[in-house]
C-alpha cells in the first residue's frame, strides 16, 4: 500500500479512537501511528482473509467497549450524593427503600401500574437570565461589556439595559439565554468590575407550573430525573407511553390517604378519571363500612411514598435557581447585600 493510502488509514484509526471512543488523546495519536506503520511500512495487505477477520474482530471489540462496557461503567460507578430537603436539611441521595416498599415495589409491577403510569420527569430547555450592577466607577467599562455582549450574540438590549444602565442598580441583560450566550454575557460583565446575578429556569411540562416561565407545567416534578435516581430501583420503571401523570415524584405530591383512594376508587378524586378501581387490594366490606386496605395495599402505598425522586437538587440536574439579587434580603447583614454575585453558578 502506498505511504499516502496507509496514512490516510492512520488518520481514520485515530481519529475514530480520539473522538468516538473518546480515548486519551497520546493513545489515540499512538494507534493511528500504529495503523499507519502496520499498512504502510509493514506491508499489511487489505485482501487476505487474516486481514478482513482480524479487521472484524478489532472493529467489534471496539464497539463493544466503547458502547456496551463503558457505558455500563459509568452507570454502576455512580455513587450517593450529599443533597438538601426543601427546608434546607442536607442528606445523602439517594434514600434506600424502606419498611414494606421493596414487597410494594413487587406489588407495583404486578399490577401492572407500569403500564399506564411513567417514573420519569422530563424537561425541555434550560433558560438562563442575567442582572447586572454597575458602580460609579465600573461603569462606562460596564456599558462597554454589555454593548460588546449585545454585538457578538445579535441579541437586543431592553429595558435598563438600552438606556445604558444607570449606575448602583440591578439591570436585566438577557433573558431567556443558553447556557453559552449566559456564560459570555457573565464573563465580560465580571471582567466590566459589574455585580452579576444569574437566575436559571428549566422548562418543559412535566416540571412545576408558573404561569409566565412555564406555563404548560403540571407540576410532576421540581426537576428532570437522571440515572442517579434509580439507583435502588430493580428495574427502573421509566415506561415508554403514558396513560396517567408521572409517578416518579408521587410521593412528594400526594399523602397516604389520598393514595388510598386513587387504588380503592379514582373516581373519588376526579369524576371522569380513566384509572380503573383496584378493589382487590381491599378487604371485602359490609354496605357501610369503609373497605380496609390488605397489607398488599399498604405495602404499594409505602412503595410509592417513597418515589421522591425529582424533588432534590442534584450536582447533575439542579432545580430552578431564582436571582439571588431579588430574593428578600436577611435584615441583619446589610453589607453582604451588595455582593450577590455569583461567578460561577451560570453556564451548568
Ligand atoms: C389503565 C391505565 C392505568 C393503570 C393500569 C393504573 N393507572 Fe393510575 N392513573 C391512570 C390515569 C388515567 C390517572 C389520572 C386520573 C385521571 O383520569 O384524572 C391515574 C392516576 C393515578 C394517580 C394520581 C396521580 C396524580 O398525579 O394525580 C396515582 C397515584 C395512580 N394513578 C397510581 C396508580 C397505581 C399505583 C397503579 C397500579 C396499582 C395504577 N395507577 C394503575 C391510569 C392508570
Amino acid at each position: 500500500m502506498t505511504i499516502g493510502l496507509s496514512f490516510l488509514l492512520g488518520l481514520l484509526a485515530g481519529s475514530v479512537s480520539y473522538f468516538m471512543l473518546g480515548l486519551w488523546w497520546p493513545l489515540a495519536v499512538l494507534l493511528g501511528l500504529f495503523a499507519w506503520l502496520a499498512f504502510g511500512l509493514l506491508d499489511v495487505k487489505m485482501d487476505s482473509t487474516f486481514t478482513l477477520l482480524g479487521g472484524m474482530l478489532l472493529v467489534f471489540c471496539v464497539s463493544l467497549s466503547g458502547m456496551v462496557l463503558r457505558a455500563n461503567d459509568q452507570l454502576s460507578g455512580l455513587q450517593y450524593v450529599d443533597t438538601q430537603d426543601v427546608d434546607g436539611t442536607e442528606f445523602r441521595y439517594p434514600v434506600p427503600p424502606l419498611g414494606q416498599a421493596r414487597y410494594g415495589e413487587k406489588i407495583y409491577k404486578a399490577s401492572g401500574c407500569v403500564a399506564c403510569h411513567t417514573q420519569q420527569v422530563t424537561h425541555e430547555s434550560v433558560a438562563l437570565d442575567v442582572k447586572a450592577m454597575a458602580g460609579e466607577k465600573n461603569l462606562a467599562a460596564v456599558q462597554e461589556a454589555a454593548s460588546r455582549f449585545y454585538k457578538l450574540t445579535g441579541r437586543k438590549a431592553s429595558g435598563g439595559a438600552a438606556l445604558g444602565l444607570p449606575a448602583g442598580e440591578w439591570e436585566t441583560i438577557v433573558t431567556g439565554a443558553n447556557a453559552a450566550d449566559a456564560s459570555k454575557a457573565r464573563n465580560f460583565l465580571a471582567a466590566a468590575g459589574a455585580s452579576v446575578d444569574v437566575q436559571v429556569r428549566f422548562r418543559g411540562e412535566d416540571l412545576m407550573h408558573n404561569d409566565l416561565q412555564n406555563p404548560e407545567g403540571r407540576n410532576w416534578g421540581r426537576r428532570r430525573s437522571v440515572a442517579q435516581d434509580y439507583l435502588f430501583a430493580e428495574p427502573p420503571m421509566l415506561g415508554s407511553v403514558r396513560i396517567g401523570p408521572d409517578l416518579a415524584n408521587i410521593g412528594a405530591r400526594y399523602n397516604r390517604d389520598m393514595l388510598m383512594s386513587v387504588l380503592l376508587d379514582p373516581k373519588t378524586l376526579k369524576k371522569d378519571s380513566k384509572m380503573p378501581q383496584h378493589g382487590f387490594l381491599f378487604e371485602q366490606a359490609e354496605k357501610d363500612e369503609q373497605r380496609q386496605p390488605t397489607r398488599e395495599a399498604e405495602a404499594l402505598v409505602d412503595y410509592l411514598l417513597s418515589l421522591k425522586s425529582a424533588n432534590y437538587p442534584l450536582p447533575e440536574a439542579p432545580v430552578d435557581q431564582p436571582f439571588t439579587s431579588s430574593m428578600p434580603k436577611p435584615a441583619t447583614a446589610p453589607a453582604e447585600a451588595a455582593d450577590t454575585a455569583k461567578p460561577d453558578e451560570a453556564g451548568k
